[in-house]
């Protein structure tokens, strides 16, 4: 008989979670207006709102934390952390951030100017965020079959060359100050770029004369599918595999919330100097000194350590079989996901999973609240309410998919969990017929609304 396959950690410290009534969940849910995000982290049982910054830390990592060196300048973790990003990424110049946000917000106060475009792969929203604030403008580019989720394209991710020649040709270079690619797309459900792809992007940038950057949240489950479904990588290394992607970048932002298996940190890499030494000021002046960032030294040191975890085969295997774990059950109880599954979170298509409720009424959020009451699992709504209004009509922009995402924490949850996460789902999707009706604006921000926004039962 084959051995079966198990985890290869065992678990040191563990965490209780309370597993609340459907009377409790329908309190608690009224209380925070609807919006999962303002529920207390014990009216959860398990909580799948994000993968960034809920992993948990190996005992190395934690070891790290008590020989960080907080000196405000020169600290050696910073030192070490460094040296990790030139040896995994290849880029002279570095500078710690407290998150991604930041990593964008210092790199486009060089970069963006007013007017601009920037084309890119489905952007992040605080990617798009950031650009928009600048008053200028996100092109999504990403290949047309990343918006048919039945359809089995491995690498969804990938940004359409023509989409993007299109862009390049019809602006001035003046106009188009960097291409960002985002590894894997987020937005489109955690869809990897393959090689291929970012191959080609270069070719495209320099004959246009336009940087690339790469959004690095999830790099290395990035490399785990050109790894898997990229003729010709099989029997290379994850760090091999990683060396060559970012051979065809310019500079970097990462969260290193998510693939930097910490709670919290970021990272600016580049390799041009004259970036660096204008991003230093802006790093000064929002972040904190250049050897520090936003991060405390332990925080740098764990974070090196995690850069080297997730690079390794095996950890990736695992992962990415837990999260595909939970997609591969619901495919077979034929509730309709995005596919082929991604790396870091299962994306239920709401749109054809709740075929009665009006896009007007918040169809992925509404089941999300579904999913709540019956099972007390937090996703989180990848739809209309993130998407916000249009900056200029301020007509809710309707997105092509409407997903709830349910992302999963890295060495967090059991298979039990996921289990319990399968199995309400599946008691939703029985009745979903009897699920009409969705939900209404009370009150919202004008950018990001989906963090604090309060609705009501149509
Ligand atoms: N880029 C991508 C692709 C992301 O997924 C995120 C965050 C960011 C940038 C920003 O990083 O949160 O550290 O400031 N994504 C989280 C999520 C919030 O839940 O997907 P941050």
């Amino acid at each position: 008989m084959d051995l079966p396959f198990a985890e290869n950690y065992k678990i040191k410290m563990v965490e209780p979670i309370y597993r609340s009534t459907r009377e409790e969940r329908e309190k608690w849910i009224h209380q925070a207006h609807y919006n999962l995000f303002n529920l207390k982290s014990n009216q959860v049982f398990i909580d799948l709102l994000t993968d960034s910054g809920t992993g948990a830390m190996s005992d190395r990592q934690w070891g790290a934390l008590m020989t960080g060196d907080e000196s405000y300048a020169g600290s050696s973790s910073y030192f070490h952390l460094k040296e990790k990003v030139k040896s995994i990424f290849g880029f002279d110049y570095f500078l710690p951030v407290h998150q991604g946000r930041a990593a964008e917000n210092v790199l486009f106060s060089v970069l963006v100017k007013e007017g601009q475009l920037v084309p890119g792969n489905s952007h992040f929203d605080t990617t798009k965020g950031h650009i928009e604030f600048r008053k200028a403008k996100a092109i999504d580019c990403t290949i047309d079959e990343a918006f048919d989720t039945n359809g089995m394209h491995p690498f969804k991710g990938n940004i359409s060359i023509d989409k993007l020649t299109q862009v390049l040709e019809q602006h001035p270079r003046e106009q188009i100050p960097m291409i960002i690619v985002t590894l894997t797309c987020n937005s489109s459900g955690g869809q990897p770029v393959s090689m291929k792809n970012l191959r080609e992007i270069r070719e495209v940038a320099d004959h246009y004369q336009i940087p690339v950057i790469f959004d690095s949240a999830r790099f290395a489950e990035n490399a785990w599918f050109i790894q898997n479904r990229e003729a010709g990588y099989q029997n290379k290394s994850i760090c091999e595999i990683v060396t060559e992607m970012y051979q065809y970048a310019d500079g970097m932002t990462m969260s290193s919330k998510k693939d930097g298996i910490v709670n919290i940190g970021g990272i600016l890499a580049m390799r041009r100097e004259d970036w660096y030494q204008q991003a230093t000021v802006y790093n000064i002046m929002f972040e904190g000194f250049i050897t520090y960032g936003g991060m405390a030294g332990r925080d740098m040191n764990a974070l090196a350590i995690g850069l080297e975890e997730v690079t390794d085969g095996a950890y990736l295997e695992n992962r990415i079989r837990q999260v595909h774990y939970l997609g591969n059950q619901l495919i077979e109880l034929g509730i309709p996901v995005q596919k082929p599954l991604g790396g870091h979170a299962v994306f239920v298509d709401a749109k054809r999973f709740l075929q009665q409720v009006p896009k007007e009424e918040y169809i992925a959020q509404t089941l999300a609240i579904e999913l709540y009451l019956e099972a007390g699992v937090r996703g989180v709504e990848v739809g209309t309410l993130l998407a916000d209004r249009d900056p200029l009509t301020k007509a809710n922009r309707y997105p092509q998919l409407e997903f709830l995402r349910l992302a999963i924490p890295r060495r967090t949850y059991t298979n039990n969990h996921m289990d319990v996460v399968a199995a309400g789902l599946k008691n939703i999707f029985d009745r979903r017929d009897q699920i009409t009706r969705g939900f209404r604006i009370v009150e919202e921000a004008p950018i990001m609304r989906h963090f604090t926004v309060k609705l009501k039962r149509k």
